[in-house]
C-alpha cells in the first residue's frame, strides 16, 4: 500500500536564528496555533543560558526540558507539522548542524534591529551547502529597527540568497500599523499583545481601494502603494520551485511576541513549504515514497536519572513505514533490531506509536547501540550520508585523576562521543585522549556528566592545536612517512581513522604543501565519500 497520503501531510522543518532574534517565541506561538500548548512559556525554559558562565544544574534541567522540546508535532490546516528544535547557544552549533540533517525546510527569524549576525550566517552557510528551503521571518517589528528595504539588501548580500518578500510591514516601532499579505493580498491590522488568535483582517484586493485611507490614514496608505509598486519592480515574483531548490527566500515579517504575522506565516508555510524529501546514501538515492522502510540517527539524548543507563535515540523516517515490534537493519552493526517503545512526540505527550511515516522523527530508545548517524533499513545495506563530523576549535588534553576509575571513564567518555558532544582523538604513542569541541562549554559537561553519570573525575588542559584534519591517502608511501615525521600531532578518532592535528593555519598550508598525494579532510564526510 503506498504511503502518499501520509508523506503529503508531513511538513518537517527546524526554526534557526541568532540567539535572543525571537526562535523561541515564535516555536512557542506556532504551537499556541497548533493547539499543541494551551499557554505561552511552556517552551521557554528550554533555551540553555546565553551566560557564558555556565551553572552545571542549570545545564541538567536544561537537558532534561530539551528531551520534552527536541521535537514539537501538532496538527495544522491537514498537515502533520513537525519541528526541531536548534539550541541557539553558539557552542551547541555541532547539534544544530547535525539537526538540519534531519529537517526539510528551515524558518530564518531574524531581529529587524540586529539584522544578519554572525550565527545567522554560520547557520545559513549549512542551508546553503545542503540546498535547504528557507523562509525568513524579520521579527520585533513593534521596535524601531532598519529599513525594509535595506533588511533585505543586508540578507542577499550577507546569506547569499535571492529574497522575494511575500509580507510587507506598514511603519514600525510605534509607528507599526500592520503587515500586508502580498502572497494573499490582504491587510492584518496591529494590535499588541495579542494572545488569541488574529480575526482582524480585512481583505483588500486592490490597494487602490479608498477605503485603505481609512483604514491605515492617507500617509500610511500612500507609502505602502509606493513601497509595494517599486517591490513588483525590484523583486521577481514568488516561484515555489527556486524557493524549493534554495535559491530564493519568501521573506516575512511580524513580531512574535505579540503574536502579529505569525498565522500568516503558517498558512504559507503549510501552502508552499515541501514534503519530507528524500536523502542521499553511499550506494542510491532514497526517495520517501520507496516501500521499503529507511531512517537515520541525528541525535542521541541521554537518560537523566543516571540509574538507567538507556539513551533516546532520535530517528529521522526517510522511506517506508516504520512499524513497533518489527526487525530492522542496523547497516554498521550488521545486526537485526526491534523496537518495543518508539516513541512520537505529538502535542509533546511522548506516547508509543504502533507506526510512523516519511518526515516523522521518533525516539528509540537504546542501551548502547546507535551512534549519531547510524541509518536503519529494510533489504539492502546502504548508510545516509551527509551527518558529518565537523572539526573541531577547541582542544583540551583529558586526564584521570582516579585511576581506579580508568574503566568508567573510558566508558563514560565513548558513550558521550556516540552522543556526539564532542570528539575524541587518541594520541599515538602513549594513549593520550585528545578532547575537541566546537565550544568551551561542552568541556563542563563532560566533566560533569562524567562525574556524575559514571562516578570518574578528570582534569582538562589546554592544548593549542589549530584543526583536526580526517587524514586518507591512496600513496602509502607518503603517508607512512607524513605519519613517521608528524609523529607527535598523528592521532586516531573514535573509528580508529588518522587524524592530523595542525598547530596552526601555516602549518597545516605547509602540510598540504609537502605531502601532495595526502587528502587533509575538514569534516568526517569523507568516510562515506570513500
Ligand atoms: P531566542 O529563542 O531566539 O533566543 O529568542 P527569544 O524567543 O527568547 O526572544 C528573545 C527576547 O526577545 C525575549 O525577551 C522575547 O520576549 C523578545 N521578543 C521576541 N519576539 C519579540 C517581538 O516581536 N517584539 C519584541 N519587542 N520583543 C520580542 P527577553 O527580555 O529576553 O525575555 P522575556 O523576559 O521577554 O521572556
Amino acid at each position: 500500500m503506498s504511503n502518499t497520503v501520509e508523506i503529503e501531510k508531513r511538513r518537517t522543518f527546524g526554526i534557526i536564528s541568532h540567539p535572543d532574534a525571537g526562535k523561541t517565541t515564535l516555536t512557542e506561538k506556532l504551537l499556541l496555533f497548533g493547539g499543541a500548548i494551551q499557554s505561552a512559556g511552556a517552551v521557554k525554559n528550554s533555551k540553555i543560558k546565553k551566560t557564558a558562565t555556565s551553572d552545571f544544574m542549570e545545564i541538567e534541567k536544561q537537558r532534561g526540558i530539551s528531551v520534552a522540546t527536541s521535537v514539537m508535532a501538532f496538527n495544522y490546516n491537514n498537515k502533520q507539522i513537525n519541528i526541531l528544535d536548534t539550541p541557539g547557544h553558539k557552542d551547541f552549533a555541532e547539534d544544530t548542524f547535525r539537526t538540519l540533517t534531519a529537517v526539510d525546510s528551515v524558518i530564518l527569524v531574524i531581529d529587524v534591529a540586529s539584522g544578519v549576525e554572525a550565527q545567522t550566517e554560520r547557520l545559513m552557510e549549512v542551508c546553503r551547502m545542503r540546498k535547504t528551503p528557507v523562509i525568513i521571518f524579520i521579527n520585533k517589528l513593534d521596535r524601531d529597527g532598519k529599513e525594509s528595504f535595506d533588511l533585505l539588501d543586508e540578507l542577499e548580500e550577507k546569506l547569499d540568497i535571492r529574497v522575494t518578500p511575500l509580507s510587507w510591514p506598514i511603519g514600525m516601532g510605534d509607528r507599526f500599523k500592520g503587515v500586508y499579505n502580498i502572497y494573499k493580498k490582504s491587510l492584518n491590522l496591529f494590535s499588541p499583545n495579542k494572545t488569541g488568535i488574529s480575526d482582524d483582517i480585512s481583505s483588500i484586493s486592490d490597494l487602490n481601494d479608498p477605503s485603505l485611507n481609512e483604514i491605515i490614514g492617507e500617509t500610511e496608505a500612500d507609502e505602502l502603494r509606493e513601497e509595494i509598486e517599486m517591490i513588483d519592480g525590484v523583486y521577481d515574483h514568488f516561484d515555489r520551485e527556486a524557493y524549493l531548490k534554495g535559491d530564493v527566500a519568501p521573506v516575512f515579517f511580524g513580531s512574535a511576541v505579540n503574536n502579529f504575522g505569525v498565522q500568516e506565516l503558517l498558512n504559507a508555510f503549510c501552502e508552499i513549504s515541501p514534503s519530507p524529501r528524500g536523502r542521499n546514501t553511499d550506494l542510491k538515492a532514497i526517495e520517501p515514497a520507496d516501500p521499503k522502510f529507511s531512517g537515520f540517527i541525528f541525535k542521541i539524548h541521554a537518560n537523566l536519572d543516571p540509574k538507567h543507563r538507556d539513551r533516546i535515540a532520535f530517528l529521522r523516517i526517510v522511506s517506508g513505514k516504520f512499524e513497533r515490534n518489527t526487525f530492522y537493519n542496523h547497516v554498521r552493526l550488521k545486526k537485526k533490531i526491534k523496537f518495543a517503545n518508539p516513541t512520537s512526540f505529538l502535542a509533546q505527550d511522548k506516547s508509543v506509536i504502533d507506526e510512523a511515516y516519511p518526515g516523522d522523527v521518533i525516539g528509540l530508545y537504546d542501551s548502547g547501540n546507535f551512534k549519531i548517524g547510524d541509518t536503519l533499513n529494510q533489504g539492502e545495506n546502504f548508510m545516509f550520508k551527509g551527518i558529518p563530523s565537523f572539526s573541531p576549535e577547541i582542544f583540551m588534553e583529558l586526564e584521570n585523576l582516579d585511576p581506579m576509575k580508568s574503566k568508567q571513564l573510558d566508558k563514560g567518555i565513548r558513550q558521550l562521543m556516540d552522543e556526539g558532544v564532542a570528539q575524541l582523538f587518541i594520541q599515538q604513542p602513549g594513549s593520550r585522549k585528545i578532547i575537541g569541541t566546537v565550544g568551551q562549554l561542552q568541556f563542563e559537561v563532560i566533566s560533569y556528566r562524567l562525574e556524575h553519570e559514571y562516578g570518574a573525575k578528570c582534569r582538562f588542559t589546554p592544548k593549542n592545536y589549530f584543526k583536526a584534519c580526517w587524514i586518507t591517502s591512496d600513496n602509502s608511501e607518503q603517508l607512512a612517512t607524513f605519519k613517521r615525521s608528524k609523529t607527535r600531532y598523528i592521532a586516531l578518532d573514535k573509528d580508529e581513522n588518522l587524524v592530523f592535528l595542525a598547530e596552526t593555519p601555516f602549518l597545516l598550508t605547509m602540510a598540504e604543501q609537502d605531502y601532495p598525494d595526502i587528502k587533509f579532510h575538514k569534516t568526517s564526510e569523507f568516510k562515506l565519500d570513500a
